[in-house]
Protein backbone atom coordinates (compact mmCIF):
# COMPACT_ATOMS: atom_id res chain seq x y z
CA UNK A 1 0.00 0.00 0.00
CA UNK A 2 1.63 3.35 -0.76
CA UNK A 3 2.49 5.22 2.43
CA UNK A 4 3.71 8.43 2.42
CA UNK A 5 7.76 8.79 4.52
CA UNK A 6 9.80 11.92 5.70
CA UNK A 7 13.29 11.47 5.34
CA UNK A 8 15.19 14.14 7.46
CA UNK A 9 18.72 14.09 6.66
CA UNK A 10 22.18 15.87 8.30
CA UNK A 11 25.04 16.51 6.37
CA UNK A 12 26.76 19.87 5.14
CA UNK A 13 28.60 18.04 2.17
CA UNK A 14 26.04 17.23 -1.05
CA UNK A 15 28.74 14.68 -2.40
CA UNK A 16 29.03 12.74 0.96
CA UNK A 17 28.21 9.52 1.91
CA UNK A 18 25.14 10.40 3.84
CA UNK A 19 23.65 12.10 0.66
CA UNK A 20 23.97 9.33 -1.77
CA UNK A 21 22.54 6.98 0.56
CA UNK A 22 19.74 9.56 0.75
CA UNK A 23 19.01 9.44 -2.84
CA UNK A 24 18.82 5.80 -2.49
CA UNK A 25 15.87 6.48 0.47
CA UNK A 26 14.44 8.79 -2.14
CA UNK A 27 14.98 6.73 -5.36
CA UNK A 28 13.80 3.13 -3.78
CA UNK A 29 10.43 4.36 -1.96
CA UNK A 30 9.32 6.27 -5.18
CA UNK A 31 9.95 2.78 -6.86
CA UNK A 32 8.44 1.40 -4.18
CA UNK A 33 5.22 4.03 -5.01
CA UNK A 34 5.68 5.56 -1.90
CA UNK A 35 5.28 9.14 -1.82
CA UNK A 36 8.36 10.65 0.04
CA UNK A 37 9.49 14.00 1.16
CA UNK A 38 12.71 15.03 2.99
CA UNK A 39 14.12 17.86 4.75
CA UNK A 40 17.99 18.56 3.95
CA UNK A 41 18.64 20.45 7.09
CA UNK A 42 22.35 22.02 5.82
CA UNK A 43 20.64 22.79 2.76
CA UNK A 44 17.60 24.52 4.13
CA UNK A 45 19.61 26.41 6.95
CA UNK A 46 17.52 25.12 9.58
CA UNK A 47 17.84 26.62 12.72
CA UNK A 48 19.13 24.29 15.20
CA UNK A 49 19.15 26.49 18.40
CA UNK A 50 15.83 26.19 20.17
CA UNK A 51 15.98 29.89 21.82
CA UNK A 52 13.33 33.06 22.56
CA UNK A 53 13.25 33.41 18.53
CA UNK A 54 10.94 30.68 18.88
CA UNK A 55 8.09 32.59 20.55
CA UNK A 56 7.16 35.46 19.26
CA UNK A 57 4.08 36.11 21.04
CA UNK A 58 5.08 35.15 24.54
CA UNK A 59 2.84 33.77 27.58
CA UNK A 60 5.16 35.44 29.72
CA UNK A 61 8.05 38.20 28.82
CA UNK A 62 9.97 38.06 32.07
CA UNK A 63 10.80 34.86 31.99
CA UNK A 64 11.19 32.06 29.17
CA UNK A 65 9.90 28.75 30.15
CA UNK A 66 9.92 26.21 27.39
CA UNK A 67 7.71 23.88 27.50
CA UNK A 68 4.95 26.77 28.49
CA UNK A 69 5.82 28.20 25.59
CA UNK A 70 6.54 25.90 23.41
CA UNK A 71 2.62 24.59 24.79
CA UNK A 72 1.02 27.83 24.29
CA UNK A 73 2.77 28.54 20.75
CA UNK A 74 1.65 24.89 19.41
CA UNK A 75 -2.02 24.94 20.81
CA UNK A 76 -2.65 28.13 19.81
CA UNK A 77 -0.71 28.53 16.48
CA UNK A 78 1.89 31.05 16.89
CA UNK A 79 4.82 28.84 16.30
CA UNK A 80 7.53 29.83 13.64
CA UNK A 81 6.90 29.28 10.38
CA UNK A 82 9.64 26.77 9.72
CA UNK A 83 8.74 24.51 12.72
CA UNK A 84 4.90 24.77 11.56
CA UNK A 85 5.90 23.17 8.13
CA UNK A 86 8.16 20.74 9.47
CA UNK A 87 5.12 19.07 12.39
CA UNK A 88 2.45 19.33 8.92
CA UNK A 89 5.23 16.67 7.17
CA UNK A 90 5.80 14.84 9.99
CA UNK A 91 1.57 14.53 10.97
CA UNK A 92 1.52 13.74 7.13
CA UNK A 93 4.11 10.64 7.66
CA UNK A 94 3.51 7.16 8.07
CA UNK A 95 7.22 6.86 8.68
CA UNK A 96 10.13 9.15 9.75
CA UNK A 97 13.63 8.13 8.07
CA UNK A 98 16.65 10.20 10.06
CA UNK A 99 19.82 9.66 8.00
CA UNK A 100 22.71 11.07 9.53
CA UNK A 101 26.41 10.92 10.37
CA UNK A 102 27.30 9.84 13.74
CA UNK A 103 29.23 12.58 15.45
CA UNK A 104 30.49 12.06 18.43
CA UNK A 105 28.24 9.35 19.13
CA UNK A 106 25.11 11.16 18.36
CA UNK A 107 23.46 13.15 15.93
CA UNK A 108 24.76 16.26 14.27
CA UNK A 109 23.80 19.14 16.72
CA UNK A 110 21.83 21.04 13.48
CA UNK A 111 19.50 17.36 13.72
CA UNK A 112 18.94 17.59 17.54
CA UNK A 113 17.82 21.12 17.21
CA UNK A 114 15.49 19.78 14.90
CA UNK A 115 14.04 17.78 17.54
CA UNK A 116 14.48 19.98 20.08
CA UNK A 117 12.10 22.97 17.94
CA UNK A 118 9.59 20.31 15.89
CA UNK A 119 8.65 18.08 18.97
CA UNK A 120 6.39 20.38 20.44
CA UNK A 121 4.53 19.78 23.77
CA UNK A 122 1.19 19.32 22.97
CA UNK A 123 2.56 16.80 19.68
CA UNK A 124 5.28 15.32 21.13
CA UNK A 125 5.69 15.21 25.26
CA UNK A 126 2.66 16.20 27.05
CA UNK A 127 0.06 15.48 24.47
CA UNK A 128 -3.55 16.53 25.05
CA UNK A 129 -1.65 18.68 27.88
CA UNK A 130 -1.84 15.69 29.76
CA UNK A 131 1.71 15.58 31.33
CA UNK A 132 3.13 12.49 30.96
CA UNK A 133 -0.15 10.50 30.73
CA UNK A 134 0.64 9.46 26.87
CA UNK A 135 4.62 8.97 26.73
CA UNK A 136 6.65 5.54 25.41
CA UNK A 137 4.40 3.86 23.03
CA UNK A 138 1.48 6.53 23.22
CA UNK A 139 1.30 10.02 21.90
CA UNK A 140 0.72 12.41 19.08
CA UNK A 141 2.86 10.48 17.00
CA UNK A 142 1.64 6.87 17.55
CA UNK A 143 0.46 4.51 14.72
CA UNK A 144 4.17 6.05 12.60
CA UNK A 145 7.31 3.88 12.30
CA UNK A 146 10.64 5.62 12.86
CA UNK A 147 14.40 4.37 11.32
CA UNK A 148 17.81 5.73 11.98
CA UNK A 149 20.06 5.16 9.06
CA UNK A 150 23.45 6.28 10.60
CA UNK A 151 27.15 6.60 8.83
CA UNK A 152 29.50 5.69 10.89
CA UNK A 153 33.37 6.44 10.47
CA UNK A 154 34.68 3.67 12.95
CA UNK A 155 34.91 0.02 12.13
CA UNK A 156 31.80 -2.17 13.13
CA UNK A 157 33.90 -4.13 15.67
CA UNK A 158 34.50 -0.88 17.91
CA UNK A 159 30.45 -1.22 18.20
CA UNK A 160 29.89 -4.87 18.22
CA UNK A 161 28.75 -6.11 22.37
CA UNK A 162 31.90 -6.12 23.33
CA UNK A 163 33.60 -3.57 21.09
CA UNK A 164 35.34 -0.22 22.57
CA UNK A 165 32.51 2.16 21.64
CA UNK A 166 30.09 -0.08 23.63
CA UNK A 167 27.63 -1.38 21.02
CA UNK A 168 25.80 0.94 18.47
CA UNK A 169 22.09 0.84 19.42
CA UNK A 170 22.69 1.45 23.14
CA UNK A 171 24.79 4.38 22.07
CA UNK A 172 21.65 5.33 20.41
CA UNK A 173 18.88 4.67 22.84
CA UNK A 174 18.68 8.66 23.42
CA UNK A 175 16.94 8.82 20.16
CA UNK A 176 15.01 5.91 19.20
CA UNK A 177 13.69 5.27 23.06
CA UNK A 178 13.92 8.74 24.48
CA UNK A 179 12.72 10.87 21.20
CA UNK A 180 11.22 8.64 18.94
CA UNK A 181 9.32 6.00 21.21
CA UNK A 182 8.86 8.60 23.27
CA UNK A 183 6.61 10.46 21.10
CA UNK A 184 4.75 7.19 20.33
CA UNK A 185 6.41 5.55 17.56
CA UNK A 186 7.32 2.69 16.67
CA UNK A 187 10.94 2.34 16.49
CA UNK A 188 12.65 -0.35 13.95
CA UNK A 189 16.79 -1.54 14.51
CA UNK A 190 19.00 1.16 13.22
CA UNK A 191 20.52 0.79 9.91
CA UNK A 192 24.23 1.64 10.49
CA UNK A 193 27.20 1.68 7.67
CA UNK A 194 30.64 1.60 9.30
CA UNK A 195 33.93 2.40 8.04
CA UNK A 196 32.76 5.48 6.02
CA UNK A 197 35.69 7.08 6.29
CA UNK A 198 37.64 4.73 3.56
CA UNK A 199 35.16 2.91 1.59
CA UNK A 200 36.23 1.32 -1.53
CA UNK A 201 33.80 1.86 -4.56
CA UNK A 202 32.42 -1.61 -4.30
CA UNK A 203 31.80 -1.35 -0.46
CA UNK A 204 29.85 2.14 -1.24
CA UNK A 205 27.46 0.11 -3.37
CA UNK A 206 27.44 -2.70 -1.18
CA UNK A 207 26.26 -0.30 1.47
CA UNK A 208 23.88 1.60 -0.37
CA UNK A 209 22.32 -2.03 -1.79
CA UNK A 210 22.63 -3.37 1.66
CA UNK A 211 20.45 0.18 2.71
CA UNK A 212 17.68 -0.94 0.01
CA UNK A 213 17.09 -4.10 0.79
CA UNK A 214 16.39 -2.68 3.96
CA UNK A 215 14.08 0.05 2.84
CA UNK A 216 11.93 -2.77 1.43
CA UNK A 217 11.11 -4.01 4.33
CA UNK A 218 10.42 -0.29 5.69
CA UNK A 219 6.24 -1.32 6.72
CA UNK A 220 7.42 -4.89 7.61
CA UNK A 221 9.76 -5.28 9.83
CA UNK A 222 9.58 -5.39 13.51
CA UNK A 223 10.20 -2.38 15.65
CA UNK A 224 12.39 -2.51 18.87
CA UNK A 225 10.05 -4.15 21.52
CA UNK A 226 10.86 -1.22 23.88
CA UNK A 227 7.95 -1.30 27.02
CA UNK A 228 5.31 0.58 26.59
CA UNK A 229 4.47 2.71 29.88
CA UNK A 230 0.72 1.97 29.59
CA UNK A 231 0.89 -1.63 28.61
CA UNK A 232 0.92 -2.62 32.32
CA UNK A 233 4.63 -2.92 32.95
CA UNK A 234 5.05 0.33 34.67
CA UNK A 235 2.12 0.84 36.92
CA UNK A 236 2.83 4.08 38.68
CA UNK A 237 4.19 5.64 35.35
CA UNK A 238 7.56 5.84 36.47
CA UNK A 239 8.97 2.54 37.54
CA UNK A 240 9.11 -1.68 36.18
CA UNK A 241 7.01 -3.16 38.42
CA UNK A 242 8.98 -5.47 40.48
CA UNK A 243 7.98 -9.16 38.41
CA UNK A 244 9.04 -7.00 35.31
CA UNK A 245 12.47 -8.00 33.92
CA UNK A 246 13.56 -9.00 37.96
CA UNK A 247 16.99 -8.41 38.82
CA UNK A 248 17.76 -6.39 35.60
CA UNK A 249 18.55 -2.61 35.49
CA UNK A 250 19.86 -0.27 33.22
CA UNK A 251 18.78 0.29 29.57
CA UNK A 252 18.02 -3.20 28.24
CA UNK A 253 15.47 -3.46 30.87
CA UNK A 254 13.27 -1.58 28.94
CA UNK A 255 13.40 -3.81 25.76
CA UNK A 256 11.61 -7.03 26.60
CA UNK A 257 13.19 -9.72 25.93
CA UNK A 258 12.64 -11.95 22.79
CA UNK A 259 10.24 -15.28 23.31
CA UNK A 260 11.90 -18.47 23.19
C1 LIG B 1 32.31 16.20 14.55
C2 LIG B 1 32.53 14.76 14.16
C3 LIG B 1 32.32 13.79 15.11
C4 LIG B 1 32.49 12.45 14.79
N1 LIG B 1 32.23 11.51 15.75
C5 LIG B 1 32.35 10.19 15.43
C6 LIG B 1 32.02 9.19 16.39
O1 LIG B 1 31.61 9.46 17.51
N2 LIG B 1 32.18 7.90 16.04
C7 LIG B 1 32.62 7.54 14.79
O2 LIG B 1 32.72 6.33 14.54
N3 LIG B 1 32.89 8.46 13.85
C8 LIG B 1 32.78 9.77 14.15
N4 LIG B 1 33.04 10.73 13.20
C9 LIG B 1 33.29 10.29 11.83
C10 LIG B 1 32.00 10.35 11.03
O3 LIG B 1 31.05 9.42 11.50
C11 LIG B 1 32.30 10.11 9.55
O4 LIG B 1 33.11 11.16 9.14
C12 LIG B 1 31.07 10.13 8.72
O5 LIG B 1 30.31 9.00 8.96
C13 LIG B 1 31.47 10.17 7.27
O6 LIG B 1 30.31 10.07 6.51
P1 LIG B 1 30.11 10.94 5.21
O7 LIG B 1 30.91 10.27 4.14
O8 LIG B 1 28.65 10.93 4.96
O9 LIG B 1 30.71 12.28 5.57
C14 LIG B 1 32.90 12.08 13.49
C15 LIG B 1 33.12 13.08 12.54
C16 LIG B 1 32.95 14.40 12.88
C17 LIG B 1 33.20 15.46 11.83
Amino acid sequence: MKKNVLIVHAHPEPTSLTHQLVQVTRQTLEKGGHQVSSSDLYGMHWKAVFDEHDFPARLNRRRLSFIEESGHAYSTGQQTADVTAEQEKLLAADALILQFPLWWFGMPAILKGWVDRVFAYGLAYGYKGEGNRYRYGDGGLKGKRALLSVIVGGPAEDYGPRGINGPLEELLFPITHGMLFFAGMEVLPTHAVYGSGRMTEAAVEEAKEGWRTRLERLFEDAPIPFRPQNGGDYPDRHMLANHVASGQSGLRAHIEAPRT
